[in-house]
């Protein structure tokens, strides 16, 4: 091998691992199959709760109601289950299954919730689009990283969110 091949051996060898690198940065593993059992319920049921007053939520801001508004973004803010009705086992057990960033999203959604919840309360129909929309992505983000195993048509989008 001369020097050029030599050179170019190598850095092909670079782009390999810098591209198994990004690669992992955007598929992350499936958090589902790693929860124990009472975990992945607790987190399923909190996920349709979410839904439905997402859905109700959408509802309510089309329509003006301020109120509902507010009392949906309050609920989806209480629902965080990964901070209630967890034992220090359970507590554990979630810290040992899922990466740092997945609680991240997990708190910025219910951050947001509670933005949706003041503006309900604010009565401002602006502020309560927006933060709906922000909500909206962060589902997708997580999804696309977390749950690809179940939602095959998020593989790859969560390089286009900047979350
Ligand atoms: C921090 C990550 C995260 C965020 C943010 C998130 N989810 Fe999920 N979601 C999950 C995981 C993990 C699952 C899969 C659970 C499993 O293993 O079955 C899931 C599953 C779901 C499901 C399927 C539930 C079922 O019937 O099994 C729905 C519906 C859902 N999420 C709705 C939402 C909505 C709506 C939002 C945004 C308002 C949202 N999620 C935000 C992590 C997240």
């Amino acid at each position: 091998m001369n020097k050029g091949q030599a050179c170019r051996a190598i850095l092909s060898a670079a782009i390999a691992v810098s591209l198994t690198w990004s690669a992992g940065a955007v598929a992350a593993e499936p958090v589902g199959p790693r929860l124990t059992e009472k975990l992945r319920g607790l987190l399923v049921k909190e996920m349709v709760e979410i839904e439905s007053a997402m859905q109700e939520t959408y509802s309510a801001i089309i329509q003006g109601k301020h109120d509902e508004v507010a009392q949906k973004g309050q609920a989806i803010h209480d629902s965080f289950i990964l901070e209630q009705s967890l034992t220090e086992q359970d507590r554990q057990d979630l810290m040992a299954a899922v990466p740092k960033e997945f609680l991240q999203m997990d708190e910025r959604l219910h951050q947001l919730a509670a933005s949706l919840a003041e503006a309900g309360k604010q009565q401002d129909s602006q502020a309560q689009v927006e933060t709906f929309n922000r909500m909206t992505e962060s589902c997708v983000a997580c999804h696309s990283r977390y749950v690809t195993d179940r939602f095959e048509g998020l593989e790859g989008q969560s390089n286009l969110m900047s979350w």
